[in-house]
């Protein structure tokens, strides 16, 4: 199996699974518990039904938006998403050009593994950085002030980690940075060589945004400890609201799904929410994004931008949360999945994949441009 060979998310994930070692793959691919949530994530998009508008004569299709005060060709961005160098060792980079290539966001997580400077650097296309609330709060006002100064766009801070979720396929193979395997964790590396001459022939793995305020050489962080030791579970509404004061830019929280919190959210000032369970990751049995997405849009989406993400693989999977009035659709292990498969090249074949689907179906429907697509283009069942 090659890239050539990669028609859909599905192609994509069985080839990055192909070239991963077992404990990497598991990582990207697992959620929290028994991982319900996580199914749930894209199986809520087949309850509801596109009904499309024949005969609207559609030539051309143009798919740009607008979220968080910034224009995007495409009505999907690229989630910041942790460790991208573990998955292929061009890592973010790859996913900073790709994402430019197709005129889009990209996030880069307070765990990457490139430097949000450098990207920003490098890329005209917009940057939303992806921020944890530490205990430290020095090293988050460090954090913020590096964001400030690379020129970045768009602050998402995480709300639904205050804790580690139980990532029970990590237990089992010992994943953690440096690695710590398990005996059949290592084997599971010792079947993967490619990947280890990759990563052992290309730049020292290093988390850039923690690297000054963090000793990686003691001990083993694994995500559950990171989370669970560094993260501040005190984290309240005062505290983001002071933080979005000192920003004083576009300010987003990932990772809400109630109403009540997207109110809460717009009334401290945050200009945008992603409804988001962390792609299953943290607390499963919780509702979906896109569940979640009509009642906060018709709660909240007159005062602050709402988007969602969790569970995409589809271009009417996008078009379907358009018609809820999400402003744009977050991507992870879409393009993570590619990225592992083959780095640049197989993000932007993935992406190009998706726009095709998007432009496709947006003729299919009808609908010339996002703004003609509503509530009024879908039905809801059981
Ligand atoms: C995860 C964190 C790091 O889901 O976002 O693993």
């Amino acid at each position: 199996m090659r890239l050539k060979d990669c028609h859909n998310f599905h192609d994509f994930r069985r080839l990055a699974q192909r070239r991963l070692p077992g404990p990497i793959f598991n990582y990207i691919d697992g959620g929290a518990d028994d991982e319900v949530t996580l199914r749930r994530n894209s199986e809520a998009f087949n309850r509801v039904d596109l009904m499309p508008s024949v005969l609207r004569g559609v030539t051309d299709v143009d798919l740009s938006v607008t979220a968080m005060g910034q224009k995007l060709d495409l009505p999907v961005y690229l989630s910041p998403t942790a460790l991208q160098r573990l998955f292929h060792h061009q890592g973010e980079r790859a996913t900073a050009a790709a994402a430019e290539k197709f005129g889009t966001m990209f996030g880069v997580s307070s765990l990457g593994t490139v430097s949000m400077a450098e990207l920003a650097q490098k890329h005209r296309t917009p940057q939303c950085y992806q921020f944890y609330f530490h205990k430290d709060r020095g090293l988050n006002r460090a954090m913020m002030q590096s964001a400030k100064e690379a020129g970045i766009k768009v602050m998402m801070l995480t709300v639904d980690s205050i804790t580690g979720g139980n990532r029970e396929r990590d237990l089992r193979t010992g994943f953690s940075i440096p690695f710590r395997l398990t005996l059949g964790g290592m084997m599971q590396f010792a079947m993967k060589p490619m990947w280890g001459l990759n990563y052992v022939t290309h730049e020292k793995f290093s988390l850039p945004q923690l690297d000054a305020h963090i000793d990686m050489k003691g001990d083993s962080l694994t995500i559950g400890r990171y989370f669970t030791e560094m993260l501040d579970p005190g984290m309240n509404w005062d505290d983001v609201a002071q933080m979005v004061q000192d920003w004083g830019g576009e300010f987003c929280l990932k990772g809400v799904i109630h109403p009540d919190d997207a109110r809460r959210a717009a009334e401290i000032g945050c200009t945008g929410i992603v409804l988001s369970n962390h792609g299953g990751r943290q607390l499963d049995g919780s509702r979906t994004g896109f569940e979640a997405l009509d009642e906060v849009v018709q709660a909240a989406g007159d005062r602050l931008d709402v988007m969602i993400d969790g569970g995409i693989q589809r271009g009417t999977h996008v078009l379907k949360a358009l018609s809820l009035g999400a402003k744009a659709v977050g991507l992870g292990r879409f393009y993570l999945y590619a990225l592992a498969a083959a780095g640049q090249p197989g993000i932007e074949r993935a992406l190009g994949q998706l726009k095709a689907e998007l432009i496709r179906d947006m003729r299919l429907m009808g609908a010339r441009s996002v703004a003609d697509l509503g509530r009024a283009n879908l039905r809801f069942h059981g």
